[in-house]
């Protein structure tokens, strides 16, 4: 497995790989979630093609400073997950690489970035469809995998595509979980005891909300069981459209109930879709 620092070196390494390449992006501190991720690419790519993992935690599509900050960052056990998953490289951008400093270009998604975490992340999603339109670039990837867990992420990324008329090939995987129920999520690890013990509530009120009749009782359902928590405190908790992402007035098409829940300063995501009612 082959490591490339600089957009050069990953021009050069990519040159004499066979296609198709299958980009896994990720922003490190892999767990099992991300190592799904990069088997679905193994499999996609086959023998002879081409898993390429990138390693980036992008400066740009972090809204608070203190999450950057903080942001686990673990390469040397990151590159092993790698290997031991059959990636053939691995792209870590150095600092300065990605961005100039005064750069001046951003991709901005206006529609379906206006709900849900975008509405208490500002720039979140800017930042994230920037950086996976440079990655395409560089790698000229023929597919890229992405968690079914960031779904707003991946409306978002499908949105993308459609709209710049981009051919990349966008494979999910569904939600890895740890046993008790809460979403893996690199975050997890920075979770005191007391309150990753809290955790598996956030599945569990979506679960078992996700029978009720009306959004309003789904709703108040799912808030009734955030708020018994002593830790969690919601960000927000919204039933959406499955397509357009916009609150949902009735459950006559598909609906995805979400949330996103502060446990100290971490911020936890989840969610479950809701099939339409007869
Ligand atoms: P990151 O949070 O590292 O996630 C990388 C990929 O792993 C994403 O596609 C995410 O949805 C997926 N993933 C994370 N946890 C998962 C889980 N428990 N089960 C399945 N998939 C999971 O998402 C990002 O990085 C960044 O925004 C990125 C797309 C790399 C752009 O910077």
């Amino acid at each position: 497995m082959w490591l490339a620092n600089t957009k050069a070196d990953l021009r050069a390494r990519l040159s004499s790989e066979k296609a198709p390449v299958i980009l896994v992006p990720t922003m490190g501190a892999l767990h099992p979630g991300h190592a799904s991720l990069i088997d679905l690419a193994r499999i996609k790519a086959g023998a002879n093609g081409t898993v390429l993992v990138s390693i980036f935690v992008n400066p740009i599509q972090f809204d608070r400073a203190e999450d950057l900050e903080s942001y686990p960052r673990t390469l040397e056990p990151d590159l092993a997950i790698c290997n031991e998953h059959g990636a053939d490289g691995v792209f870590v951008p150095k600092g300065g690489e990605m961005y100039f400093p005064d750069r001046s270009v951003t991709i901005i998604e206006n529609n379906l970035a206006n709900h849900l975490c975008g509405t208490t992340r500002p720039g979140h999603f800017d930042g994230v469809c920037t950086v996976v339109l440079k990655l395409f670039n560089l790698t000229r990837c023929d597919a890229a995998v992405f968690g079914e867990k960031d779904f707003q992420q991946l409306a978002i990324i499908r949105r993308m595509l459609r709209d710049l008329d981009l051919e990349t090939e966008i494979i999910s995987h569904p939600t890895i979980r740890e046993p008790d129920g809460l979403a893996m999520s690199s975050r997890n690890r920075r979770l005191t005891l007391e309150h990753r013990a809290d955790t598996p509530r956030i599945l569990r009120a979506l679960e078992s909300a996700s029978t009720g009749n009306t959004p309003q009782q789904i709703l108040s359902d799912a808030r009734d069981i955030l708020e018994e928590s002593p830790f969690g405190k919601i960000d927000y908790l919204s039933l959406v459209d499955a397509e357009t992402l916009a609150p949902a007035e009735t459950l006559s098409s598909p609906t995805v109930l979400a949330c996103a829940v502060f446990y100290g300063n971490i911020r936890l995501i989840d969610h479950v879709d809701i099939s339409p009612r007869a």
